[in-house]
């Protein structure tokens, strides 16, 4: 549809029709998206804040998820700088606002920035804590990813496909 358009942070690196910075604001309809910078589980990731007349929203892909929150010792993690950035640009909105994250491994679709400050296992531990779990989860190497980030990195549309 020539009528939509990729957005992507600048700081990804990646192809897109649009490239966005910390504070920029992207309108569609009669809503309002405002970007902040959140990178550590990769230098690219973005939070999207959407305030409607009744409630806000905070959609944070894999930066903060439910309980839980990206993981960062791949691409370009950062378990310092997501750590910072959580408790910067998200743990500072109101605490009734819905933390929408880019997935979930429970089927659980949304939080709250109140139920996350205080129930997050990882991000209520202090810096240091939370840097040497992160730098610890032993967990596998993506299958996959070696082919999806060359892939992410173009929008998902390849040349020649
Ligand atoms: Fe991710």
């Amino acid at each position: 549809m020539p009528e939509v358009q990729t957005i992507i942070s600048e700081a990804s690196g990646a192809k897109a029709d649009l490239h966005i910075r910390h504070g920029d604001k992207i309108n569609f309809g009669n809503l309002r998206l405002e970007a902040r910078a959140t990178p550590g589980h990769t230098d690219g990731c973005m939070t999207f804040l959407l305030q409607t007349k009744t409630a806000g929203f905070a959609f944070t892909g894999d930066t903060l998820l439910i309980r839980g929150c990206g993981r960062t010792d791949f691409q370009q993690g950062n378990a310092r700088l997501l750590y910072k950035n959580v408790h910067e640009q998200i743990f500072t909105l109101p605490g009734d606002t819905f933390v929408c994250p880019g997935h979930d491994y429970k089927s659980r679709n949304v939080s709250t920035v109140e139920e996350e400050r205080r129930f997050n296992p990882r991000l209520t531990k202090p810096v240091d804590e939370f840097v040497h779990l992160m730098d610890n989860l032993g967990l596998p190497y993506p299958k996959k990813i070696d082919v999806a980030v060359p892939g992410n990195m173009v929008c998902g549309v390849q040349d020649g496909a």
